[in-house]
């Protein structure tokens, strides 16, 4: 394992096994987290974030499973462990923010006191009255009103956008080495979202938190993340710097998900979208997953599937071709192809192919400017 990692995953598949056939929900995933840095994973809906998430946490549910690959934590494998010996193992370590924050509370306890106890198992140290005092100052940080009162509501007495937040309040409180963050903004709405995802950041200066974010939204990814992982029908298809992706887009899936985002200054009065939808994972396309929807696609492409190759260092595709349409070598074993999944360790580790700091921030600006977010940079 690389020590720069805090989270490795190699060749991790989980599958559901179902009457109707097995589906393979996440098909070979490789993802590094370095220490201190911010990883998105995007894509459509039904793509396999959640559960590539979910299989690290121990929380597949039946008729899904890992069938396949490693999982190290600080250097620890956990693939595969029952959940309480995972819990045992990382779980003061990891946090995690769930998609669905309103079945993880517990109905009958005070949202307070839920908080309160999880710091307490956390730091054994502290004093109730301590640990009720940091909790009413995380509650004010995520952007709850009235902490003090809100303290002693049960969950069904707040709203969804509180109870969200009581969630990722209590996922943050006690500085984990790995937040695994699901979606956590998508209910709430842009002010707290941008309250919340500086929070983040915050806490990642302060603590050297590494972060695995999921979203949907492209512009919150070239703001905050350091690199950041595409994924479509349970593979990765492109990783890279989170500019680098933006700046030099090369598979045709990321391509159509970043022109699916308005603009400021757009004329056209329609949005790209890109043609059809994720392919029933049962009833997977025998080529490349993303062949039907592809206007690059030929014979080829339907014929077999391309491995993950890099293209530039740090940046990997998995297609057939560049980003001008060219054909690319497709085999893993070619020359000058390198084993996926090591592109953002490298780059933290090496710093040989970072550009300066001033490059590297223009790079980004520039980057949320093209998903959309122009003149919202004070946002986060
Ligand atoms: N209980 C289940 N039985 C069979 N297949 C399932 C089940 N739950 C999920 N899947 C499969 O796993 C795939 C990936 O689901 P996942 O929840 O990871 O998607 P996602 O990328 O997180 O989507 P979203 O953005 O909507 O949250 C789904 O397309 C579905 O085919
Ligand atoms: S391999 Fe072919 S079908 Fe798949 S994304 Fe690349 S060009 Fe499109
Ligand atoms: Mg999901």
């Amino acid at each position: 394992m690389d020590n720069n990692n805090i989270l490795e995953i190699r060749g991790l598949k989980s599958y559901f096994f179902t009457e109707k056939g097995t589906a393979p929900a996440v098909d070979g995933v490789d993802i590094d987290i370095p220490k201190g840095q911010i990883v998105g994973l995007v894509g459509e809906s039904g793509c396999g974030k959640s559960m590539t998430v979910r299989s690290v946490m121990g929380l597949l549910k039946y008729p899904g499973r890992v069938v396949e690959g490693s999982i190290l934590f600080d250097g620890e494998e956990i693939a595969g462990l029952p959940e309480n010996k995972l819990r045992d193992i990382c779980g003061r370590d990891i946090s995690m923010i769930f998609q669905e924050p309103m079945t993880s509370l517990n109905p009958v306890v005070k949202v307070g006191k839920q908080v309160r106890e999880t710091l307490l198992v956390h730091n054994r140290g502290i004093s109730k009255t301590e640990a009720k005092a940091q909790v009413i100052e995380m509650f004010r940080k995520v952007g709850i009103p009235e902490p003090e009162k809100r303290y002693d509501s049960y969950p069904h007495q707040l709203s969804g956008g509180l109870r969200q937040r009581v969630m990722i309040a209590m996922a943050m409180i006690c500085k984990p080495k790995l937040l695994i963050a699901d979606e956590p903004t998508t209910a709430l709405d842009v002010t707290i979202e941008a309250q919340i995802l500086r929070l983040m950041k915050e806490l990642r200066d302060e603590t050297g938190m590494s972060v695995l974010l999921i979203t949907h939204n492209l512009g919150v990814v070239a703001e905050l993340c350091d690199y950041v992982y595409v994924m479509y029908a349970g593979k990765i298809v492109e990783q890279a710097e989170t500019f680098e992706l933006f700046d030099h887009t090369a598979h045709p899936y990321t391509k159509g998900l970043l022109s699916s985002i308005p603009r400021i200054g757009q004329t056209e009065e329609r949005l790209h979208t890109i043609p059809g939808v994720v392919p029933n994972l049962l009833h997977l396309p025998k080529g490349c997953a993303f062949c039907n929807r592809c206007e690059l696609a030929d014979k080829g492409c339907k014929g077999s599937s391309p491995e993950l190759i890099e293209i530039s260092p740090g940046h990997m595709i998995r297609c057939f071709k560049n980003a001008a349409g060219e054909a690319v070598a497709s085999d893993a074993s070619s020359a000058g192809v390198k084993a996926p999944g090591t592109g953002a360790s490298d780059k933290a580790a090496s710093g040989e192919a970072k550009k300066s700091e001033s490059e590297a921030a223009e790079a980004k600006a520039e980057a949320f400017d093209k998903a959309g977010h122009a003149g919202e940079e004070g946002a986060l």
